[in-house]
């Protein structure tokens, strides 16, 4: 552990599975009975817009009812404590990093506690309905607002500031991620490169298992609280 200053954490639903949040690629594939594709693309909001806004409606009210599991608590705890850099990057829409007290997060698939106007572009925190028709608080335009959600095909946020902690890490760390879905999967490769360790913790071998120095598996309200007990540990 000595040697490590520079932190880029990835997450992903595995984190959240435990706080009661479904997972994308679980048992059966289907993600609240929808085929992802179905339901996360700028093609599913044009063809069939209040689907799409009910079931990310349903997926926001959720939030209210889940908490932040272990994991979260030891992230944010980390967060707090650690003297170095440490970026959070999480797949994530759930806002349970942020409920868990961590502060150095970027959400780069989105927030399910955010709108965004396809009129002006404004993103903004939002924790309604979207299918009440409520205005654009920037533009003013009705029924333009959309989830704040990265769908498949549109450039997740902030890729800039990934790339840039990455080239600076010393250590990549992945959690509850299947290693599915660009750009985030090939995240590992990119610390790899520039000379970070990389740890996976997940329930299972993930599709990128093979790129990590070391995988553990387990669940994460487990897993985490342990490896950053052992990380402070190692840094006092
Ligand atoms: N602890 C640790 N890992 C877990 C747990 C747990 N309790 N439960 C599940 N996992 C692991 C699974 O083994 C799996 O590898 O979490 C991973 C979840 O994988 P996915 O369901 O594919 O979710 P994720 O990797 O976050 O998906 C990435 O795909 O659909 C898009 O934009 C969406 O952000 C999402 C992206």
């Amino acid at each position: 552990m000595s040697g490590i200053h520079n932190i880029v954490i990835l997450t992903g639903a595995g984190v959240s599975a435990e706080s009661g949040l479904g997972t994308f690629r679980g048992p059966g594939g289907l993600w609240e009975g929808h085929r992802v594709e179905d339901i996360c693309t700028p093609e599913a909001l044009a063809r069939n817009r209040d689907l799409v806004l009910d079931f990310y409606d349903q997926r926001r009210a959720a939030l209210a009812t889940v908490k932040p599991n272990a994991a979260h608590e030891a992230l944010a705890r980390l967060d707090c404590e650690w003297p170095g850099e440490l970026l959070i990057v999480t797949q994530n829409v759930d806002d349970l990093h942020e409920r868990a007290g961590a502060t150095r997060l970027l959400h780069m698939h989105g927030e399910l506690m955010s709108s965004l106007c396809e009129a002006c572009g404004a993103r903004a925190g939002y924790g309604g309905s979207m299918l009440d028709g409520t205005l654009c608080g920037s533009c003013g335009a009705a029924d333009t607002l959309r989830p704040d959600i990265v769908f498949f095909g549109e450039m997740p946020y902030e890729m800039d500031r990934i790339d840039r902690a990455l080239s600076r890490a010393d250590l990549f760390l992945s959690i509850g991620t299947s290693g599915a879905v660009y750009p985030a999967a090939g995240f590992v490769r990119s610390a790899r490169h520039f000379g970070a360790q990389t740890l996976e913790l997940n329930l299972d071998p993930s599709e990128g298992s093979f790129f990590f120095h070391e995988s553990r598996m387990g669940a994460a309200s487990e897993l985490v609280p342990e490896w950053v007990g052992e990380l402070l540990a190692a840094r006092d």
